[in-house]
């Protein structure tokens, strides 16, 4: 399915030009609602409480409210504080901090009086970039997938059109496997504690037609050893030097899982996401949010009241568990330190 006819049925971020809009994604599936922002305070609120989420789009998103922030106030003082209030808002995923860089570079190679308008045409040269990885990535993705075989593919999280530029990562990778084959089907993991698989991957399979069961977190292993799924595409919020990547609490145990079963494990995402200041997994900051999160859904408590909990948002999977990393660039696989390195090259 092209881009376009994706973007007809799934948007998660819509720029006019002046005023970012984006959907409210804690309120899918039940209801569609589009929330207008105006600068960098708003825009990192939203970011932190995953109204707009998902690595690439987050970048995006911070891209465009840099520049809103900037056209209020053009001023290198406004770009400064804006650019820390972005970066803060969440730290695993290493897009934010990469798009807010683009932006604050291209400012300051801008005059006085260009300052927003470089800002603004930066944003959109990254959402560009990252429409353009996602097709590309998916191309390379099936490829690897075609080879192998695999027509049943377990996903964790939510990598769609709501969480990247285009189409989506390990998503957008499903769904190009799907126009390629008859017989493909997506099964989703529920991801807890927010359910971004049950309340946003399933919305966007249901809304593309793309056949798809959905599971309990805990149901994955067992399901791969089964052999009911042939193999695992999963998205990713950072990836270190030598290949080791954070995504979603809960990919981790996926991986360890694919390689009892035999099954191939595929990273996928846009080489934004690549960080080659970090060495390795255990360099990554693991985002830490409220444990309310984990001990209520929706504001009713799931557990006792008092019920102290642990609320990792991601995980890190180590490279050795990863066959292929795919980005818009091609694939490394195996996943090394010298096979990322040439990706970038
Ligand atoms: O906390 P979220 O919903 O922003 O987490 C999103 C993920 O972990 C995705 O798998 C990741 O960002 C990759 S999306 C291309």
């Amino acid at each position: 399915m092209a881009i376009e006819s994706v973007r007809e049925r799934i948007q998660a971020v819509r720029w006019d030009g002046k005023q970012l809009s984006i959907l409210d994604q804690t309120k899918l599936p039940g209801q569609e609602v589009w929330i207008g922002l105006t600068g960098a305070k708003d825009t990192a609120d939203a970011i932190e409480r995953l109204a707009v989420r998902g690595a690439p789009n987050i970048g995006i998103a911070a891209a465009y409210g840099l520049a809103m922030e900037l056209s209020a106030n053009p001023s290198l003082g406004a770009l400064e504080e804006g650019a820390d209030v972005l970066v803060s808002s969440r730290p695993t995923a290493v897009n934010l901090a990469w798009a807010v860089e683009r932006v604050r570079t291209a400012v300051m190679g801008a005059g006085p009086s260009t300052i927003a308008s470089a800002a603004r045409g930066e944003a959109q040269k990254i959402q560009a970039s990252e429409d353009a990885a996602s097709l590309a990535l998916s191309h390379h993705g099936a490829d690897v997938l075609t080879d192998a075989g695999a027509r049943t593919i377990l996903t964790h999280c939510n990598t769609g059109a709501l969480a990247t530029g285009g189409r989506g990562s390990a998503l957008a990778v499903c769904i190009e496997l799907a126009e390629r084959h008859e017989g493909v089907k997506v099964i989703a993991c529920e991801t807890r504690p927010l359910l971004q698989g049950a309340r946003l991957t399933a919305w966007e399979l249901q809304k593309l037609g793309i056949p798809f069961a959905l599971i309990v977190d805990g149901a994955a292993a067992s399901i791969l050893r089964r052999g009911l799924a042939d193999a695992v595409v999963v998205g990713c919020d950072r990836v270190a030097a030598n290949g080791d990547a954070a995504n979603k609490v809960g990919t981790y145990s996926h991986a360890l899982a694919a390689q009892a079963a035999s099954a191939p494990f595929l990273v996928a995402g846009p080489t934004s996401t690549i960080d080659l200041a970090t060495p390795d997994g255990d360099a990554i900051e693991i985002e830490e949010r409220d444990a309310a999160e984990v001990t209520s859904y929706n504001n009713t408590p799931v557990a006792p009241a008092g019920t102290p909990a642990l609320n990792p948002a991601f995980d890190v999977t180590p490279a050795s568990l990863i066959t292929a990393l795919v980005t818009e660039r091609g694939i490394a696989s195996p996943v090394t330190t010298d096979a990322i390195a040439a990706l970038l090259s």
